[in-house]
């Protein structure tokens, strides 16, 4: 695939959010990729292959747990909730930073997509209401037990440990985090009027269902300042099993509550043809990155339009990125993509994760 930016294009110009300037509005949107040690210690190749992406306007890290319960959907992913994991992800951000780039850090809990066989704890989520697909265990693929539904008490932990592990992330060097609230993990199960049956202030109506991310966000931007914080949500977006009948009341909630807090970005991952995003872009104010997930991948003539319109401030891409270390580069000069390869999108060690290669190397090899 090509694509060429015009030289005029607003994804190629400068933007800042919160407190944090840009380069330009291309960012790297999170891709988990497996490749933790098994104690949620980021990998000795994160560095390098953060460093080289550091093209971005913003790298968004993959997402990483608040503490170990939070773990558990996949095998191998990151946390920040020790020393040994928060030195390491201080290592990155000195190394995006060197190579010019900024970087965000994804927090998640992954509530009800937790397999014991992968977390060691049970899963627990707003309800006991089981998400209908299978896990990657270390023992082959199983269905995910119904999970336990949260105490408030609970809930207020969790809260607190979303607050403890960004402020880990600022004093690892990072520029700030963004909060996982989309694909179906847990923040997302709350928002859901299918998954969330809670009869407390944790369910029911839009706002109670919006009151758990509203309450990360409150409590992440107190702890870091708000100017630090970016939000993903993917409205309707059924990745996990997620059901949501009525999305844009939740959501409308949602902004609603956190409007005035002025934090950083709103990630939205959500198509602009859809029925929602029009009454969403409307209800928020502040910056909006925008990630369109279809299945062929980023739509870049689609993501200029809407940029040079003013529609969204950036636009966030997975897959291109990750098989295109250059992707910037490549965009401005019209060059071919590397085709991303899914085989080693989870796959251990180098092989897809730090060898994709620039323009400069295939030049260098072709010539060689
Ligand atoms: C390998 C892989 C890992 C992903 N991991 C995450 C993640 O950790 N957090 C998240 O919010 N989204 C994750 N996503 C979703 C991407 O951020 C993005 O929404 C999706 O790839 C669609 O964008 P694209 O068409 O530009 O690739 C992942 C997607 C892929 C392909």
């Amino acid at each position: 695939m090509t694509f060429s930016l015009g030289e005029q294009s607003a994804l190629l110009t400068p933007v800042t959010v919160g407190g944090v300037e840009l380069d330009n509005r291309i960012f790297m949107a999170p891709l988990t990729r497996s490749r933790a040690d098994a104690d949620g210690t980021p990998s000795s190749l994160a560095a390098e292959y953060y460093s080289q992406r550091a093209g971005a306007g913003l790298i968004i890290s993959e997402a990483t747990a608040v503490c170990e319960q939070a773990n558990g959907a996949y095998l191998n992913t990151p946390g920040l909730y020790t020393d040994r994991q928060q030195d390491k992800w201080s290592e990155i951000a000195s190394a995006v930073h060197r190579a010019g780039g900024k970087m965000f850090v994804q927090l998640w809990h992954v509530g009800r997509m937790a397999h014991p066989e992968i977390s060691g704890f049970e899963n627990v989520g707003p309800s006991p209401v089981a998400a209908e697909v299978q896990a990657h265990t270390p023992t082959g693929k199983k269905p995910l037990p119904v999970p336990r539904a949260l105490t408030t008490g609970e809930i207020a932990e969790i809260v607190g440990q979303f607050r403890t592990a960004a402020r880990r992330a600022v004093d690892a060097g990072m520029d700030g985090v963004e909060i996982h609230s989309a694909n179906g993990y847990l923040l997302h199960e709350f928002l859901s009027d299918v998954v969330n049956q809670r009869t407390d202030g944790y369910g029911g109506s839009p706002r109670n269902r919006a009151r758990l991310t509203a309450e990360v966000v409150e409590a992440v931007a107190a702890e870091i300042g708000p100017d630090r914080v970016g939000l993903r949500i993917s409205p309707a977006n059924q990745a996990g099993d997620m059901h949501e009948d009525d999305p844009v009341s939740t959501y409308e909630a949602l902004l609603c509550r956190i409007d005035s807090l002025g934090i950083a970005y709103l990630h939205m991952v959500l198509d602009p043809s859809h029925p929602a995003f029009a009454p969403l872009r409307t209800q928020w104010q502040g910056s909006l990155v925008l990630n369109t997930r279809r299945p062929s991948g980023a739509d870049f003539a689609l993501l200029e339009s809407l940029a040079d319109w003013g529609v969204i401030s950036a636009a966030a891409v997975g897959r291109a990125f990750l098989a295109n270390p250059d992707l910037i580069e490549r965009l401005k000069s019209g060059a071919a993509l590397n085709e991303p390869d899914p085989t080693t999108f989870y796959a251990p060690g180098p092989v897809g994760y730090i060898d994709y290669p620039t323009l400069d190397e295939l030049v260098t090899a072709r010539s060689a």
